[in-house]
């Protein structure tokens, strides 16, 4: 059996926390917490719940600066300040000249480390195009192209890679410059880790805006897509595909939306 957990025979105070919380019966607690089957998958939560710390997760030794303590009773965000901020957000596709550098980028990553991922697989992978943006387009296009006729946005993208004169803006990158993608074995982990780090960049004065058309390559011929990603396992889909920057335009109020549907039964 393959021993995942670190457990602290001296520091364990037998308290059957990390027992109660392990949803793969892994642990079980008598004179203190021992590791029974080699069924773990890594999600951590004998550890973060273990009042004595005496748990710790073998693969991530050499990890301790990012185990932080924290206080569970405080939350950090007020309902109140999180809703203004979900009101604030617009989609965003004038931006200005200044480009986000790496350094803001990997505080917006910080977002997606801490997301949840389906079995904890933790796989999502992100991608930020910007010197090869426009190599990259040229390549969605190629793909997409098959649509045009359903699409007046393709058609009118093809127009703009034969002469960019005819258009005041990219057809579907609009003012943008810079591109997340992310990827991933499963959607859902994938849209998760993208919305994470939407959210985080507005908390910076961030904007940007989904695209629908990019990840249409995905779809239409995945393969020929992933030949562009070779650092990406090919078996992982393109599922997000946010254009990021500085906003340029400023909304200045909420607007009318249709009411959500809610059906409790
Ligand atoms: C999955 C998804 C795909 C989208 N695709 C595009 C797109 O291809 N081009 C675009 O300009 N906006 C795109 N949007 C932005 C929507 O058009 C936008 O959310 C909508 O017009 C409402 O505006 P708001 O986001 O400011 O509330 C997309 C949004 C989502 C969630």
């Amino acid at each position: 059996m393959v021993l995942k957990l670190s457990i602290d025979e001296e520091l364990c105070t037998a308290c059957k926390l990390c027992q109660q919380v392990c949803i793969r019966d892994n642990i079980i607690v008598e004179d203190f917490a021992v590791e029974t089957e080699s069924n773990c998958f890594e999600c951590g939560h004998c550890m973060a719940v273990c009042k004595a710390g005496a748990i710790t997760l073998k693969s991530f030794e050499g990890h301790e600066d990012r185990i932080s303590e924290y206080n569970s009773r405080e939350i950090p965000v007020d309902y109140d300040d999180l809703l203004q901020l979900l009101k604030q957000r617009r989609s965003v596709r004038w931006f200005k000249n200044k480009k986000v550098d790496k350094e803001t980028f990997d505080k917006l990553f910080e977002g997606a480390y801490y997301s949840p991922s389906a079995q904890n697989s933790q796989d999502v992978e992100f991608v930020v195009l910007d010197e090869k943006l426009d190599e990259f387009m040229e390549l969605v296009y190629d793909i997409i192209k098959v649509q045009e006729d359903e699409f007046f946005r393709i058609k009118e993208f093809g127009d703009y890679l034969k002469d960019p004169s005819t258009k005041e803006f990219h057809p579907l990158l609009w003012g943008g410059k810079q591109l997340i993608l992310t990827f991933s074995n499963d959607k859902t982990s994938a849209v998760i880790a993208n919305t994470r780090i939407e959210l985080l960049a507005y908390s910076l004065g961030l904007g940007g805006f989904y695209s629908l058309f990019i990840l249409k390559a995905d779809e239409i011929d995945h393969d020929r897509l992933m030949e562009f990603f070779p650092e990406i396992d090919s078996s992982k889909h393109m599922y997000s595909s946010f254009i990021i920057g500085y906003p340029k335009v400023r909304f200045r109020r909420t607007i009318p939306h249709k009411e959500i549907n809610v059906i409790y039964k």
